[in-house]
């Protein structure tokens, strides 16, 4: 997989970077509203909210959003490291139908002490201790008019657990059930937070970024500006 991106030629490794994350992807339609009917329990909770209690709390052992997993000193330290790269970069929007609209990317392998150590943390907190991981690390970056739309990362190149920390803007990331589109869950991302999809959420639900102007939480509304995501992942087995 190394190799595959490694021997593109930079024209071209944009386009490779997204055919190895963004494969399978699938268009949504047809959303349901929140339930609430509190007999059946919670269909939402202060990052977790969905169609139904049942669909939250099935898909709540597979999904994890940790608020503040890096200060604002350790946001600053990955925007200076990946600024200058990113702003090399002009924002995509014309490739109306890829998984993602308004959009820069690069990956990265190497950093500095301070992300490093970030990185560290956040794969020995996201991925299972024997996991085999993905080298680089991805880095999205968002314009404030672009989003992601539904899609499930490649099985082939990915394997079990996507983990991602939003720098600049808090978001909205939706997950659909791919055999039931009437079954959803949100995840509020603020800015500066991890989240995690394991398993079922990540293979059996799309999942996707809100654009600014759909972009609520549980009908509150959460603005979405210019937004950077690093990822990490691991390999299939
Ligand atoms: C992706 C993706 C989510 C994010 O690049 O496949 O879903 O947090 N990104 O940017
Ligand atoms: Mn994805």
């Amino acid at each position: 997989m190394r190799l595959l991106v490694r021997f593109v030629k930079q024209a071209q490794r944009s386009a490779q970077v997204r055919a190895i994350y963004h494969s399978n992807f699938s268009t949504l339609s047809d959303l349901s509203g929140p339930l609430r009917d509190s007999s059946k329990g919670e269909t939402s909770s202060a990052w977790l909210c969905g169609s139904s209690p049942h669909i939250v709390e099935s898909v709540r052992e597979f999904v994890e959003v940790q608020v503040d997993f890096i200060s604002e000193q350790e946001e600053q330290a990955l925007l200076r490291e990946l600024e200058p790269g990113l702003k090399k970069k002009r924002y995509e929007f014309d490739h109306w139908d890829d998984a993602i609209h308004g959009f820069r990317e690069t990956e990265r392998v190497q950093w500095g002490a301070a992300c490093e150590a970030v990185i560290r943390r956040l794969r020995a907190h996201a991925f299972p201790q024997d996991s085999q991981l993905l080298g680089p690390v991805h880095v999205l970056d968002l314009d404030k008019a672009g989003f992601i739309k539904p899609h499930i990362d490649s099985v082939k190149f990915c394997g079990t657990t996507i983990a991602g920390i939003s720098l600049l803007s808090a978001s909205v990331m939706r997950l659909v059930r791919e055999e039931v589109k009437t079954d959803w869950v949100d995840l509020l991302l603020p800015q500066r937070s991890l989240y995690v999809l394991r398993e079922e959420a990540r293979y059996k639900f799309t999942h996707e970024i809100l654009k600014d102007e759909e972009s609520f939480f549980d009908g509150r509304r959460v603005a979405r500006h210019r937004r950077i995501s690093v990822i990490c992942r691991n390999l299939p087995e």
